[in-house]
């Protein structure tokens, strides 16, 4: 790959991505080929922020690359609680592994972090702003359910704070895709993400509610209201609870509809569409294995060389 460093989706070109969807296909096929590949190489994890998927299939992804991971612990437990900088503990834990992923509420600091490190750092989540490798496997499961070209995708819910959105939004202009934004007024896309999207030549069409396009649809991405990043919690309250979709609902869509949701989901898409065709979530989530074993296959490679 051409980067070191992986801390916006605006970087990956249509090649960079294809690269890493390919790759991991090839992974997804023949796992135990790559099984001892990266041997004797460590993947740094500094989680400043909760996580489950992301955190977790890394840390899997690298085992099965035959390598293993180090890992600060909660935030709590690291010098980070005594005052240390992130610039200082980057620096240090560059020392200890090959790579390092970092997940951190600040936007900005994936890119801020990248620039004291010689050793690829991956953004795992900066505050509201991107979720790089998240993208890469939105992007697998996409290609993998639906085609990623000529492709009509709703995305629903927090399109302000959701770092997801942010990140999907951006790497799909590298296609040819008809973007829907379904969101509540106060949780539109970032005027700067427009911006962006619109400078990309992509044509975006905002809603406020789901019935009128969904039948268009052939992927629908929920997002979950990221409650954390409200600064006035009576704001959260009245948009909460607002953009949900049911089984009866989903009656109105495509049957070749593939709803997808990066996860954790609160109450956005109910229990009783985990039992339809459409249901892709809990695929998605799998996905991260073998996409972000290529990911670091790729990083790691070009260290190497
Ligand atoms: C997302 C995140 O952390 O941005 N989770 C994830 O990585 N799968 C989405 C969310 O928290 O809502």
């Amino acid at each position: 790959m051409r980067h070191d460093h992986i801390t916006s989706a605006k970087q990956l070109s249509r090649e960079d991505i294809l690269m890493v969807l390919d790759r991991a296909s090839e992974i997804a096929a023949d796992p135990a080929a790559v099984s001892q590949k990266r041997q004797g190489s460590l993947l740094g994890l500094l989680f400043f922020e909760p996580s489950t998927r992301t955190k977790m299939s890394f840390s899997a992804a690298m085992k099965r690359l035959g390598g293993d991971i180090v890992d600060m612990g909660p935030v709590e437990h690291s010098s980070v609680k005594k005052g240390e900088s992130l610039a200082d503990t980057v620096r240090v834990v560059e020392g200890y592994a090959d790579a390092l992923v970092m997940r951190h509420p600040s936007e900005g600091s994936a890119q801020m972090a990248s620039e004291f490190v010689d050793v690829p750092l991956i953004n795992a989540g900066d505050g509201a702003g991107q979720h790089p490798t998240q993208t890469l496997l939105d992007l697998y499961t996409i290609r993998e359910n639906a085609g990623l070209d000529d492709l009509t995708i709703g995305i629903m819910g927090d399109l302000k704070y959701g770092r997801t959105v942010h990140s999907l939004a951006h790497a799909l202009t590298n296609f040819e895709t008809r973007q829907h934004f379904i969101s509540p007024e106060t949780l539109k896309l970032p005027r700067s993400v427009r911006y962006d999207l619109h400078d990309g030549g992509t044509e975006i069409k905002t809603h406020t509610d789901i019935e009128s396009i969904l039948p268009e649809l052939d992927v629908l991405y929920v997002t979950r209201i990221q409650e954390e990043r409200f600064p006035d919690k009576n704001e959260y309250r009245e948009v909460a609870g607002q953009y949900q979709i049911d089984a009866t609902l989903l009656e109105q869509a495509s049957d070749d509809l593939t709803v997808m949701h990066p996860l954790p989901r609160v109450d956005e898409i109910a229990t009783n569409v985990d039992e339809t065709e459409h249901a892709t979530y809990f695929e998605q989530a799998h996905n991260g294995v073998p996409v972000r074993m290529a990911l670091l296959d790729l990083l790691l490679g070009e260290t190497n060389e």
